[in-house]
């Protein structure tokens, strides 16, 4: 199971990316909020962009914003090897092709609400699918069991549709719910992390 580790939730971000950079987690998940797709907003971009002082570790990017399209090029400049937008936005498909034209891995958010079903038409340009397992916005909150089943029934469609996508899940992870998602390919994990003494402990307890 692949670690993708948040610092959303993080008092010392800088610190804690440290911190982070010293243990064997696979990606930094950059979560990136517009204050519009979601009412919270994290940093600007100009600061955001600083992360390679203080990590070497590849970046997992999390577009929670209306226009994707507008960010992609910018987080492209980065260490980045996924960039992941919305499914409830518009102009997916375009986005998808505008992050493969920088060679980076395409991925697809769903809110806890979306039906799976919608991916079905961009399955051929989607090389990551992240489920949500919380409503996207805010760290720290508690995962929505229902994630499991859909977990479940995404596996199902990957195998109809032949597509050998990779899925991770986003949210309210910790070691109990990720012995329920072993069919995940990949955990982002924040606050069960950053809120720790020990990040590399707990980055071990998701390695299930
Ligand atoms: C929620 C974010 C998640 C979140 C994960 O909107 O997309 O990446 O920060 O953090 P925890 O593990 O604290 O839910
Ligand atoms: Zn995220």
């Amino acid at each position: 199971m692949k670690v993708s580790a948040s610092f959303l939730s993080s008092y010392n971000p800088a610190l804690d990316l440290t911190k982070l950079n010293d243990t064997d987690v696979d990606y930094i998940h950059v979560d990136f909020m517009d204050g519009k797709f979601v009412s919270n907003k994290t940093m600007p971009f100009r600061q955001m962009k600083h992360i390679y002082e203080y990590t070497s570790k590849r970046l997992d990017v999390h577009l929670m914003v209306e226009k994707p399209m507008k960010w992609i090029p910018k987080f492209a400049t980065l260490n980045t090897e996924f960039i992941t937008i919305h499914i409830e936005t518009s102009n997916v498909k375009e986005s998808l092709d505008l992050i493969h034209s920088y060679a980076i891995r395409a991925g697809v958010c769903l809110k806890l609400e979306t039906p799976i079903e919608e991916l079905v038409p961009y399955l051929a340009d989607i090389d990551y699918i992240l489920l949500m397992g919380v409503e996207p916005g805010m760290g720290g909150q508690d995962f929505q069991e229902e994630t499991i089943t859909r977990l479940k029934e995404l596996k199902k469609v990957l195998k109809q549709y032949k597509s050998k996508a990779l899925i991770g899940i986003d949210g309210g992870i910790n070691c109990e719910n990720a012995r329920k998602l072993k069919q995940a390919d990949m955990l982002v994990a924040g606050y069960y992390i950053t809120s720790s003494d020990d990040f590399q402990k707990q980055i071990d307890t998701l390695r299930v």
